[in-house]
């Protein structure tokens, strides 16, 4: 065998992709609510957006290992101006939020040792855990009107081979936020366990409405290690940098940062060109935030309006995701398949994000109006 263990995929894909593949390649057009990736859905960015790279700077290499000063200190002002205190010298820039993880991993577990993670969430958690030899236990978010972190179980799950707790803050895709009982609770349970906390925040920026949640940037009581991007946060995925935020004790968090320094060193993996116009487009971010926060509203506002009898949107806090809970509906790959040939309109199933029972669908709210209301409504009157 010249392949490790770790890589050995079923690498065939699976039956929706397959006859998606199909679909594309006869030509056939696809209103895809999937989509999540802002640059199709139809945004206009603003000119600074590339003219911020026609720079001098950018002629020189001037490598630093936890990302250019001037870069993290503009990370740093897009908290200040949300009112929260960060520290650049507490940054790491990464070249994408899965790096932030990676390097995050490395320098918490041993191999073999666990992180904890949430159901559902973000599909990629079991590649990114597994590639960097950690185990992982997913703890449960239930919903009875609104999500809720499943405490008892949580703390259930921890052992003594357990050291990370991760949590995607607002979730994706149920678009729930850490509340503050919840946070208080974490803290305790990490202090009593010398666990540390992970929290995605790549969402943050896109609550629907005032009191969604609570954030753990700054979060002193153990070690916390905020991730956030370039990719959420203006809406441009193809410029890959993203962050980590570490707080804590202070000598914890000095430490970590000392291990973090050497492994964001080994790799150097954030492009000077982005780095140098990080300061111009993180103080603009407002103004594409406004877009795609309208965007996703108004989506969801017309979900909510048109859901007929038997379908219910589950409510959430914010984010870019909606999920549905379709009455009767025991084989989400058929449906999900059905649809999409026989309406051209591809959803999530809710396997994908490891519901604990069957009968969801996750659509994304970023496609433009004329799209999402045609496919929402095919969606809607499927059966
Ligand atoms: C919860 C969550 N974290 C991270 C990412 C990826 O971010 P990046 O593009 O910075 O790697 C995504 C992408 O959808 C996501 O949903």
């Amino acid at each position: 065998m010249f392949f490790s263990r770790r890589t050995d995929w079923p690498l065939v894909p699976n039956e929706l992709a397959g006859i998606l593949q199909n679909m594309r390649a006869q030509g056939q057009e696809i209103l895809d609510l999937t989509e999540s990736n802002p640059t199709r859905c139809g945004f206009s960015y603003s000119p600074s957006v590339l003219s911020a790279f026609n720079v001098p700077e950018n002629l020189t290499y001037d490598p630093a290992s936890q990302g250019a000063p001037k870069a993290r200190q503009a990370v740093a002002g897009y908290y200040a101006a949300k009112g929260l205190s960060v520290n650049a010298d507490d940054i790491i820039l990464t070249s994408s939020t899965s790096e932030a993880y990676a390097f995050l991993l490395r320098l918490l577990l041993n191999p073999g040792e666990k992180a904890l993670v949430p159901r559902p969430s973000y599909p990629l958690f079991s590649f990114l855990l597994e590639l960097n030899d950690v185990a992982y236990a997913q703890y449960p978010l239930v919903y009875d009107g609104v999500w809720r972190l499943d405490q008892q179980a949580l703390q259930d799950a921890v052992d003594e081979k357990t050291r990370a707790v991760i949590l995607v803050n607002p979730n994706n895709p149920t678009g729930s936020y850490v509340q503050k009982d919840e946070l208080d609770f974490l803290n305790g349970l990490c202090l009593r366990h010398s666990l540390s906390l992970i929290s995605d925040e790549v969402f943050m920026d896109y609550a629907w409405g005032p009191r969604a949640g609570v954030t753990l940037m700054g979060n002193a009581s153990v070690p916390t290690f905020v991730l956030g991007g370039l990719s959420k946060a203006l809406g441009l995925p193809q410029m890959k940098m993203s962050w980590l935020a570490a707080s804590g004790p202070r000598d914890t968090v000095a430490a970590a940062m000392g291990r973090l320094e050497i492994i964001a060193d080994t790799f150097l993996s954030v492009n000077t060109p982005v780095q140098n116009a990080a300061g111009v487009w993180l103080a603009g971010a407002g103004g594409i935030q406004d877009h795609l926060l309208r965007r996703v509203k108004d989506n969801g506002q017309w979900l909510n309006a048109h859901v007929p009898a038997g379908v219910k949107v589950l409510s959430a806090q914010g984010g870019w995701y909606a999920v549905l809970a379709i009455e009767g509906l025991a084989d989400e790959e058929s449906f999900v398949t059905g649809l999409l040939k026989d309406e051209r309109v591809l959803v999530h199933p809710g396997y994908f994000f490891d519901f604990e029972a069957s009968g969801y669908v996750v659509v994304s709210l970023l496609p433009a109006a004329e799209i999402f209301c045609q496919a929402a409504g095919r969606l809607l009157r499927y059966k």
